[in-house]
C-alpha cells in the first residue's frame, strides 16, 4: 500500500460521503436508558458498576461524532478498561481535515478503581477522567475529559437514545460464559476540544455519542461495526446497527447484527457475507499490524452496506499495544432498499488479521 495519509482509494467520493454526514443526537426521550421498556436480564443502571469475576472484561467506551465551532467535523473515541492498574485511550480525529488526528493509549495511573466510594462509574486520573457527573445517578449524564498529550477533550454526553442490546437482551455466550453489552447510539452531547492550542466547541444540535458499556466475557478476536444509516423515507430516523464477527473457539465463532430502526424496536440479523477486501490492508508503521481499510457487509435480510476508512492510520497505540478505531464511511443497500449511506467505526483487534485468515 502507498504510505499517503490520507487514502488514495475514490479520495473524492470518500471526501463527498463525509461532507454529507450530519450527526444529530436522539433526544426522544431525557431518561431513556434507564427507562427502557424491553426486557433485559441485568439492571442497566447497576449495570455500570456490576461486580464481575475474576478475569473478565470491564469497558467503558465512547465514540462522538461532532460538529465544531470552526466548522470541522471531529470524531472523537475515549476508552476506559478495567485492569490492575485500569488503561485508558483516547484519539481525536479532524474528519473534515484527516491530516490532524492525535490518540494515546497508557495505564499511566495511580489509580486501581474505576469506581469512587459512592459506587458510581468515576474513573480519575490526573489527566484523564470518565465517569457518571452525579454520584446519586450513576447512568443519566457522563463526562470524559482528556489532557494526555495532545489529545484534549472535554465532553459530556446523555443517554438520551434508546438503548441497543446487543444479541437482543444484551447478553451472550462467548467464550464458555456470559458476555453483556448494551450501546447507547446517539446521545446529546457539549462541550469542547482542544487543537493546537485552539478550543473548538460542540454544536450540541449536530453532534452525537455512541456509549457502550460492555463486561463479562469477551470473544477471542473481533471485527466489530457501529453502523449509522442516515435517514431514509420509510425509517425517518434512519438505522443503527451493532455488528459483531468473533472468533471463538469455545462457545462458536458468531457473526451477526444488532439493528435499532425506531426507537425501541431491535432486530438481531445474522450476517451472510462479511467480507474483507485484502487489497485495502494497511501494515501500521507504529506495531506492524495488519488492518483492513474497506469491508462489504451483506445481511440475511437483503441489507448491503460497503464500509471504507478515510484515513489508514487510525490506530491506538503504545509500543506494546494496538488496536483499530476507524472512522468510516458507509454506501449501500438497506433491506432492499438502495442508495443509503451513514458512516461508522470499525473496531479491529491487532490479532483480528490472522485470526480471519
Ligand atoms: C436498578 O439499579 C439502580 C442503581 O443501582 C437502583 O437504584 C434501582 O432501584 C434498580 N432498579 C430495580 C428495578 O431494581
Ligand atoms: C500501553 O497501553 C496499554 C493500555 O491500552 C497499557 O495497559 C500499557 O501499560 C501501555 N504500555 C506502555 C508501555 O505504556
Ligand atoms: C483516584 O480516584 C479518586 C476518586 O475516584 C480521586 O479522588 C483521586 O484524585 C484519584 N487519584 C489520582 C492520583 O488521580
Ligand atoms: C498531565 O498533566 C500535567 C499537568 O497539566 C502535565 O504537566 C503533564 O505533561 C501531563 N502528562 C501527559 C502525559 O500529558
Ligand atoms: C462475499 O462478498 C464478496 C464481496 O462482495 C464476494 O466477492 C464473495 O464472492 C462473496 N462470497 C459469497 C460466499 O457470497
Amino acid at each position: 500500500m502507498c504510505s499517503t495519509i490520507l487514502r488514495a482509494v475514490a479520495l473524492g467520493s470518500l471526501i463527498a460521503l463525509v461532507r454529507a454526514a450530519t450527526y444529530l443526537p436522539d433526544s426522544s426521550c431525557a431518561t431513556c436508558a434507564g427507562s427502557n421498556s424491553l426486557p433485559v436480564p441485568f439492571n442497566l443502571s447497576a449495570s455500570q458498576t456490576d461486580i464481575l469475576d475474576e478475569g473478565t472484561s470491564n469497558s467503558f467506551w465512547i465514540s462522538s461524532f461532532l460538529l465544531g465551532s470552526d466548522g470541522h467535523k471531529y470524531f472523537v473515541i475515549s476508552h476506559a478498561l478495567d485492569g490492575s492498574p485500569a488503561s485508558y485511550r483516547a484519539s481525536i480525529l479532524d474528519v473534515t481535515n484527516p491530516s490532524i488526528r492525535v490518540q494515546f493509549s497508557t495505564a499511566d495511573t495511580a489509580n486501581t478503581s474505576l469506581y469512587s466510594d459512592t459506587g458510581v462509574f468515576s474513573f480519575i486520573t490526573s489527566n484523564f477522567t470518565f465517569g457518571a457527573t452525579n454520584h446519586a445517578d450513576g447512568l443519566s449524564k457522563m463526562r470524559t475529559w482528556s489532557n494526555y498529550n495532545s489529545v484534549q477533550f472535554d465532553l459530556t454526553f446523555e443517554t438520551s437514545s434508546p438503548v441497543l442490546l446487543n444479541g437482543g437482551t444484551g447478553s451472550f455466550e462467548v467464550t464458555g460464559g456470559v458476555g453483556y453489552e448494551w450501546s447507547m447510539p446517539a446521545g446529546k452531547t457539549t462541550g469542547s476540544l482542544t487543537i493546537d492550542g485552539t478550543t473548538i466547541t460542540v454544536d450540541t444540535a449536530q453532534s452525537q455519542t455512541w456509549y457502550d458499556r460492555q463486561w463479562g466475557n469477551i470473544p477471542q478476536s473481533w471485527y466489530w461495526f457501529e453502523v449509522h444509516i442516515e435517514p431514509m423515507t420509510d425509517y425517518p430516523t434512519g438505522a443503527v446497527l451493532s455488528v459483531w464477527n468473533w472468533v471463538d473457539d469455545i462457545s462458536g465463532d458468531k457473526n451477526f447484527a444488532t439493528v435499532r430502526e425506531a426507537p425501541g424496536i431491535q432486530r438481531v440479523v445474522p450476517v451472510k457475507n462479511f467480507s474483507r477486501n485484502l487489497n485495502s490492508v494497511w501494515t501500521s508503521t507504529h506495531t506492524g499490524h495488519k488492518y483492513v481499510q474497506d469491508f462489504e457487509l451483506l445481511l440475511e435480510d437483503g441489507t448491503s452496506l460497503s464500509i471504507s476508512s478515510i484515513l489508514e492510520d487510525q490506530e491506538l497505540w503504545n509500543e506494546s499495544e494496538s488496536g483499530f478505531e476507524g472512522y468510516m464511511t458507509v454506501t449501500g443497500s438497506y433491506k432492499g432498499i438502495p442508495g443509503v449511506r451513514g458512516f461508522a467505526v470499525s473496531e479491529q483487534l491487532p490479532n483480528a488479521y490472522s485470526a480471519f485468515s
